[in-house]
């Protein structure tokens, strides 16, 4: 039997960056570019702006946020040079192995990404270790809906839609993944049934 969800050989998205740059300008135009100009505005000094894709929070982004841009296509992170919307240095890796030593940022930026990271729960142990205390991760995303007929359908539609799309997935429980490895989430807005969330999440200071 098939699996519903492969490993992905490559993360360059088949249908070209502009095409990706235009699905998500479509997504802005029906909602989302509120949520990223809340998101993005309040976040200050070293940022890690994971999965940055064609650099669509740029336009939010505070002046003097230092931001390192991380994607794993290379083609993304060249139209967003191209397009000026790099802020920082850019770096080709994966959420599941950055490259930066521990505490290196003050907060961390992911729009859209947890749902298409292959191991959520390696990406969130990264996330921790290269947050500094206090540090806070912001974070837009689609998740599996809080009713339960829709997270049924959701279910069903998911392996169709992860081989549709660059490897997304629309049946993850991504925030009790970040809590079972130790964010405690601080601020939650849901739309759509809880389909999509707008978040901010810390690591839990341990007290001895
Ligand atoms: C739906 S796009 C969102 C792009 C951008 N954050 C935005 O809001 O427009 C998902 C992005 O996550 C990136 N991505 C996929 N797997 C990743 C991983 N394991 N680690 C980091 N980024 C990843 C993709 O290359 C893509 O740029």
């Amino acid at each position: 039997m098939r699996h519903p969800f492969p490993s992905r050989d490559s993360h360059v998205n088949s249908y070209g960056v502009r095409a990706f740059d235009h699905a998500m300008g479509l997504i802005d135009m029906l909602g989302l570019k509120e949520w990223r100009a809340r998101t993005a505005h309040g976040i200050q000094g070293t940022v890690l702006e994971l999965g940055a894709g064609s650099g669509r929070n740029a336009p939010w982004l505070k002046d003097d946020a230092v931001v390192i841009a991380l994607d794993p296509d290379l083609e993304l992170l060249r139209f967003q040079r191209a397009k000026g919307r790099l802020r920082g240095p850019a770096i080709v890796a994966v959420g599941e192995a950055l490259p930066f030593r521990n505490s290196a940022f003050d907060a961390a930026l992911a729009t859209l990404v947890l749902c298409s990271v292959e191991d959520q729960r390696r990406v969130a142990l990264e996330l921790k270790r290269t947050l500094r205390v206090g540090g806070v991760l912001h974070a837009i995303d689609h998740v599996a809906s809080s009713a339960l007929t829709l997270e049924r359908l959701q279910q069903r539609l998911a392996p169709s839609w992860y081989r549709m799309t660059a490897g997304c997935r629309i049946d993850r429980h991504t925030v009790d993944v970040l809590q079972a490895e130790g964010f405690e989430v601080t601020h939650r807005d849901n739309a759509l049934k809880g389909v999509f969330i707008r978040y901010e999440a810390a690591p839990r200071t341990t007290t001895a």
